[in-house]
């Protein structure tokens, strides 16, 4: 079964409107497409709760880097509809790159301090490329609900702090990561992963439940944690580490000592041949 696609604004607003009209909730679970059971799991929350449920597949160019793989991204449309249609979604919104960035086009969001640090040391612009097509998909949209995943847990914090920042009326549910039977947390891009890299792919996993153990064992010292997470990625043959964060939660700062009521937010970022991955545990403390 085919969802419902619309490709231009006109005709996305119209059908939200419609839904408005019958009194319908909205939610909105925006999305690269290549869709995996971590991007399904945001739909079926949003199925569960919302009257009416828009996914948008759009593989946003303004959020990659000059030498990231843009141009090579997956896009396998058509199965993407087959999943949204199973999964009984109301419309799918499937705009062009020009649609959204017109010739002329000026306006971008930065979300200062958080934008920079973790991910956003290695990929600049990447956070600003992503907060201004979700507040764009917001504006398109307007639902009540959009649903994101923990799994890019520092896009989660940046969006939180957009909506906040800007007064954007809409409420950010935020998902669990979903992973595999051995841990690694599903992505679009594991399918870059030669075999050998996906054997050894699982050292993030495995390093973050380690760190995570030695805290719950009392280490408050996040020098000694983070140099841990260190030493287990350089064990994984062909692991090249990019960040080992020991974080507060909230602010993504680096924190010196673990204290009780201040939420850690432990990150990785680490490259297997081309691929880079990233995985992260919160930790409430
Ligand atoms: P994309 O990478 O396609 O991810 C879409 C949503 O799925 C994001 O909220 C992401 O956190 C979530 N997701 C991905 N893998 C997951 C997993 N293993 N478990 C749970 N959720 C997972 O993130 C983006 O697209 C883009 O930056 C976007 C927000 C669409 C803006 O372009």
């Amino acid at each position: 079964m085919k969802p419902a696609v619309v490709a231009d604004i006109a005709p996305l607003r119209h059908a939200v409107a419609e839904a408005r009209r019958r009194d319908l909730s909205i939610g909105l679970v925006p999305t690269m497409g290549a869709l995996h059971a971590g991007h399904l799991s945001l739909i079926e929350a949003a199925r569960a709760q919302m009257g009416y449920v828009v996914v948008s597949i759009f593989v946003n160019p303004t959020q990659f880097g000059p030498h990231e793989d843009f141009s090579r991204y997956p896009r396998p449309l058509e199965r993407d509809l087959e999943l949204c249609g199973a999964a009984g979604i109301d419309l799918v919104f499937l705009p062009q790159p020009d649609l959204l960035y017109p010739p002329g086009y000026r306006t971008f969001v930065e979300v200062t301090g958080l934008q920079d640090v973790l991910c956003g040391a290695a990929r600049p612009g990447h956070f600003r490329g992503v907060a201004t097509i979700v507040l764009k998909l917001f504006n398109l949209v307007q639902p009540d609900r959009a649903y994101f995943g923990q799994k890019d847990t520092q896009q989660v914090r940046i969006l939180q702090q957009m909506v906040r920042d800007l007064n954007v009326p809409v409420e950010i549910c935020v998902c669990p990561i979903i992973r595999e039977a051995d841990g690694l947390a599903l992505s679009s891009r594991n399918g870059y992963l030669e075999a050998e890299e996906r054997r050894h792919a699982t050292i993030l996993y495995r390093a973050l439940t380690e760190a995570r153990r030695r805290i719950e064992a009392g280490e408050r010292d996040a020098a000694v944690v983070r140099e841990m997470m260190r030493e287990q990625i350089d064990s994984a043959p062909g692991a090249v580490l990019d960040y080992a964060a020991v974080v507060d939660a909230d602010t993504l700062q680096d924190l010196v000592q673990l204290v009780p009521g201040r939420p850690v937010l432990l990150a990785l970022a680490v490259k297997l041949g081309g691929t880079r991955l990233i995985d992260n545990l919160l930790i409430p403390m």
